[in-house]
């Protein structure tokens, strides 16, 4: 057994690649619902960054050696007793700072400017004045090309009522008097509207600006230089040891394993387990991916469709099945790897949102139950391996482009662990399965066809647990009804049901009844999350 099977969340300090980086940001996590999206805009304009709790020591920031620092929002209110601060010693760095929301109203509090709440709360689109002169401002096209004026996005009650010594207001609302406020000598800069988010126009710039004209980075974050930075790293860290990957056939562990095979060849052992929950054709299409054009890496397939369907016979509660199908796949992928032997590093497709959700304490926002996978227990390893950590989802994408991935596989919507079996209402049978994949596969085929796939998150078909009364030709049947799904989201949390249009909707209602045995009726889900989930169980 190996004595390190805790995952050491934040070992990214450590991170050789993270260490060759020259441009860093740090962005400060006040527990505001768009942290993650301020991270991955910073990102998108090629700068690489990393969210640190609040409380993050000035020691620990100094080591990061960051060329700018960006305080997110947050829900808490500057003046009451517990509000997340952050070290004061931060201003004297000399590193330039940007606050967002909370974190502008953080930074007047903390110069000795004033901050209470708003005669008037803002929320949504707000038109604002900006200075043109400022840094954060200059060179922005607006559209018209005249005037001042721009639209934001605004999320507050509490406002900046006086701004500290030394500081001047860049922007202004017609009801937030301090929409921006700036101390260039300092470099100090503060915006009360959310930039990360898309409704504000120019928001991207505007923190391109902050990193490019005020932190003075040029843009080095790029994904070829990820690619063989990780590379190297990898080849040292594994030398001629192995390396065991569970791979799934989801973008994070095949982007993974194609990263890990060009770093250690054969010496990594993919094992994929095939448990008969899979979309259609699936299995066979992750197969052929890594045979065919990855020769250079041990792929074990391991067909125990049967074994899964007797486990789950009879089970309806969805927890417990996600417990069986949890449970059986670390048991299957254990019986595997002892017959590869020894194994010194088990690989994982960690990616950076499941870092930043599970290691940032209070102020992070907890995914619930999601992708917490068990580790196998009788594997016996010395190490974990997360080669994609520091990636947003993104950023995984292109590194799978780079390293010749089908596009099929890499822009693949979400599908979780247990699969179809909680797209299944009630209990899981081989029959059930089948009639799930099949109308899925028609769905996601009606639905590339009508050219919309990339306007939608998520999109499948499911079996509700309802037989009704039907007619086909001049019998009567009695069967099940197909529940369809489509929703838009950014963060898997909230969700909104897409609004089809009908003659998809009637195109893919007409094929499922007439191509796919045992279906006589189909539904559209048109609930939000919440209340409803994005799966059905
Ligand atoms: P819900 O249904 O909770 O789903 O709105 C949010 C996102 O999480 C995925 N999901 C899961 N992924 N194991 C997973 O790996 C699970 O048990 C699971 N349940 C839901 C779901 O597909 C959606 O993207």
């Amino acid at each position: 057994m190996s004595s390190n099977k805790t995952l050491d969340i934040l070992h990214d300090e450590n991170n050789k690649t993270v260490n060759k980086i020259q441009e860093k940001i740090i962005v400060l996590d006040f527990g505001g619902q768009y942290n993650q999206l301020i991270a991955r805009r910073v990102r998108e304009c090629d700068v690489y960054c990393e969210v640190r709790p609040y409380n993050i020591s000035i020691e620990k920031i100094k080591e990061f050696n960051p060329k700018g620092i960006i305080f997110t929002g947050g829900p808490s209110s500057v003046y009451t007793e517990g509000a997340p601060m952050c070290d004061t010693k931060i201003f004297e760095l000399g590193v330039p700072i940007l606050g967002i929301c909370y974190g502008s109203q953080l930074m007047a509090h903390m110069l000795g400017g004033k901050v209470g709440t708003a005669d008037v709360s803002e929320y949504g689109k707000t038109y604002i004045d900006v200075d043109r002169e400022s840094k954060l401002f200059s060179g922005l096209k607006f559209k018209d090309n005249v005037g001042n004026r721009t639209v934001c996005w605004m999320s507050h009650t509490d406002s900046i009522k006086e701004v500290p010594q030394g500081f001047k207001i860049v922007a202004n609302s017609d009801n937030c008097p301090v929409a921006a406020m700036e101390n260039e000598e300092k470099e100090l800069y503060a915006i009360q509207y959310h930039p990360e988010v898309e409704h504000t126009e120019y928001g991207k710039d505007i923190i391109k600006n902050f990193l490019y004209s005020i932190c003075g980075c040029k843009g080095q974050w790029k994904v070829e230089s990820f690619v063989d930075n990780m590379v190297k790293d990898i080849r040292e860290k594994v030398g001629d040891g192995k390396v065991l990957l569970a791979l799934s056939g989801g973008v994070d562990s095949s982007v993974a394993a194609v990263l890990l095979s060009k770093a250690v060849g054969k010496q990594l052992t993919c094992i994929f387990v095939d448990h008969g929950l899979l979309r259609k054709d699936e299995g066979d299409e992750v197969e052929k991916v890594f045979t065919q054009l990855y020769k250079d890496l041990n792929f074990v397939r391991v067909n125990v469709q049967q074994r899964f369907y007797s486990k789950l016979a009879g089970v309806t509660e969805p927890e417990t099945k996600r417990k069986i199908i949890g449970e059986e796949f670390i048991r299957v992928f254990e019986e595997e790897a002892k017959k590869i032997g020894k194994v010194d590093f088990l690989a994982q497709g960690t990616i950076y949102p499941d870092v930043i959700e599970s290691g940032l304490g209070k102020a992070a926002v907890i995914k619930s139950h999601h992708n917490v996978g068990g580790l196998p227990d009788y594997v016996d390893f010395k190490e974990i391996i997360e080669p994609l950590r520091l990636l947003f989802k993104d950023e995984v994408r292109k590194v799978g482009l780079e390293l010749g991935l089908p596009e099929f596989l890499v822009m693949r919507q979400p599908f979780p662990g247990p699969g179809l079996a909680i797209r299944i209402i009630g209990e899981v049978t081989e029959q059930k399965v089948h009639i799930v994949q099949d109308a899925d596969a028609i769905y996601r085929e009606e639905i590339d066809k009508a050219g919309i796939a990339g306007e939608i998150n998520q999109y499948f078909a499911a079996l509700t647990d309802m037989k009704s009364v039907g007619v086909m030709g001049d019998e009567r049947s009695y069967d099940y009804a197909v529940a369809l799904r489509a929703v838009t989201t950014t963060d898997f949390m909230t969700a909104e049901a897409v609004h089809l249009p009908w003659e998809v909707l009637d195109v893919v209602t007409n094929r499922i009844v007439n191509e796919v045995e045992h279906v006589n009726r189909v539904f559209y889900d048109c609930t939000g999350k919440p209340p409803a989930t994005i799966e059905l169980e």
